[in-house]
């Protein structure tokens, strides 16, 4: 069976593998995958061709998964969109980006769904799993499909349309996030439901997270965007407790502790430095503009969707202020050195990261200001430069952590960033409580977000 993913980027580049790998490769599935043919595109792919996994991560076994597929043949890639037309199932992994904060890019979507519109043959299901605002594949993709499907004298009956959105957690446990997941999925009809439902089977531990349908496309689309809505919301809510906290001298990490102990209450958030990564600082207000660009309603405004992407926009300032309130020295000239430059921990993905913007902060205030990254050599900015502290002395005016990459757990880690001069801050939880009562008791010069 021949699948092909559009798109091989943190998502499609997951999906491709976990699907090939999928019955520790004893599947009789063979995945190309299509990429835009510009720089970004051509990079991915020549790596890829070459056994290189798009994105850096620790999770070793996408690498190694792509090596074994590349041996196996289970995998090839490209960007000829004539491959649509021999697929069995097409997956549609693509972006789709926020114009503005009032507009979805649905232009450039619905564009890369008619290049598979226009070369699919008769008998193919194609499977939405880009994030997609609600409406999207009803009363968009599902009239352009009949249009051209029609003009292609192709029938109707003979194209599937389904939406099943990813629910990948890229980091340290990557490629098992896609297989060991509750999958959600619907069909624009009955016979498209039941083709999306035997094929997930085939790539999910169902068994153990059982498949869940909807009741209809929409049903899917919207679940996505709601609990990356309501992720946001409890992430922003955490600020004006940690603001609040270090005017009061109280230590919010052990009443959120205490918090947590309650059935009800797992998963209120810690202090952190902020929201990152494509996802979260975008889909909470994909559906308050899918009301109005897509299903015309008056007055639906989601504020406390809106308010949260705000919010955790604004996050790194409250590390600002928490740095400068503590440091006692005014932050001119100062070298700093930030641990951590990715949005998240254990991924090569700088999309919207909270610590550039800090670090981009601090560059206003004339600070000099370097950054170290397991995954991560060069950012955009060429103002906040890589330092290698494998090699090189720490000799800085502030260290502050940011991301609890798989490498900050160790011991050897742990004596290097505090070796040498400087005043650490942790605003991302990084370190345990016993290595900072450890740096405590040393009276090592330590502040830590939320105590
Ligand atoms: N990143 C995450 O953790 C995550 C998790 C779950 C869902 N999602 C959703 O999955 C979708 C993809 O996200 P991503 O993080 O993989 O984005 P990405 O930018 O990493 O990857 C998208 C890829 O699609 C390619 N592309 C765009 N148009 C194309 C076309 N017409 N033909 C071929 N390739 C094309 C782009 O070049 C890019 O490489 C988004 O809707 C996102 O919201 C992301």
């Amino acid at each position: 069976m021949k699948i092909v993913v559009q798109g091989f980027g943190v998502v499609g580049a997951a999906t491709a593998l976990n699907i090939v790998s999928s019955k520790n490769f004893k599947n009789n599935y063979k995945v190309h995958c299509i990429e835009k043919k510009n720089l970004a595109g051509v990079n991915k792919i020549e790596n890829a061709r070459m056994g290189k996994f798009p994105i850096e991560t620790t999770d070793k076994s996408m690498s190694i998964a792509l090596k074994k597929a590349l041996e196996k043949k289970k995998i090839t890639f490209g960007f000829d969109t004539n491959q649509y037309s021999k697929a069995d199932i097409v997956i549609v992994s693509i972006n789709c980006d926020l114009k503005s904060k009032n507009k979805i890019n649905l232009k450039e979507f619905v564009k890369s769904f008619s290049e598979i519109i226009n070369n699919i043959s008769s008998n193919t299901l194609i499977l939405i799993e880009s994030t997609v605002p609600p409406g999207t594949c009803e009363k968009l993709l599902y009239p352009i499909m009949k249009k051209n499907l029609k003009k292609r004298k192709i029938s109707l009956s003979k194209v599937f349309l389904a939406h099943s959105f990813e629910r990948v957690t890229p980091g340290n446990n990557y490629l098992n996030s896609c297989k060991n997941t509750f999958k959600v999925y619907s069909g624009i009809n009955k016979s498209s439901e039941k083709k999306c439902y035997n094929f997930l089977k085939t790539i999910v531990n169902f068994k153990k997270y059982p498949l869940i349908k909807l009741k209809n496309i929409t049903s899917s689309e919207t679940c996505k965007l709601m609990e990356n809505s309501y992720r946001a919301l409890n992430i922003a809510f955490i600020d004006e407790w940690v603001k609040f906290s270090e005017n009061i001298n109280i230590d919010l990490l052990s009443v959120i502790k205490s918090i947590k102990m309650r059935d009800t209450h797992k998963n209120i958030m810690l202090p952190g430095i902020g929201v990152g990564g494509y996802c979260l600082t975008k889909d909470p207000l994909f559906t308050k503009i899918a009301s109005k660009q897509i299903f015309k309603l008056k007055n639906m405004d989601f504020p406390l969707s809106t308010k949260a992407v705000k919010l955790n926009k604004k996050m790194p300032d409250t590390s600002l202020e928490f740095i400068k309130k503590n440091v006692g020295f005014s932050l001119k000239k100062k070298k700093i050195l930030f641990y951590g430059i990715t949005y998240k921990e254990n991924i090569g993905d700088i999309r919207h990261s909270p610590t550039v913007d800090l670090a981009k902060k601090l560059r206003k205030l004339k600070c000099d200001v370097f950054f170290y990254d397991p995954l991560i050599k060069v950012i955009k900015d060429k103002n906040i430069k890589f330092y290698d502290i494998k090699t090189k002395k720490l000799n800085f005016d502030l260290k502050i952590l940011t991301v609890k990459h798989k490498e900050t757990h160790s011991k050897t880690f742990f004596k290097k960033f505090t070796s040498d001069k400087g005043i650490i801050f942790d605003l991302n939880n990084v370190l345990s409580f016993d290595k900072i009562a450890l740096l405590k008791k040393r009276n090592s010069p330590i502040f830590i977000l939320g105590r």
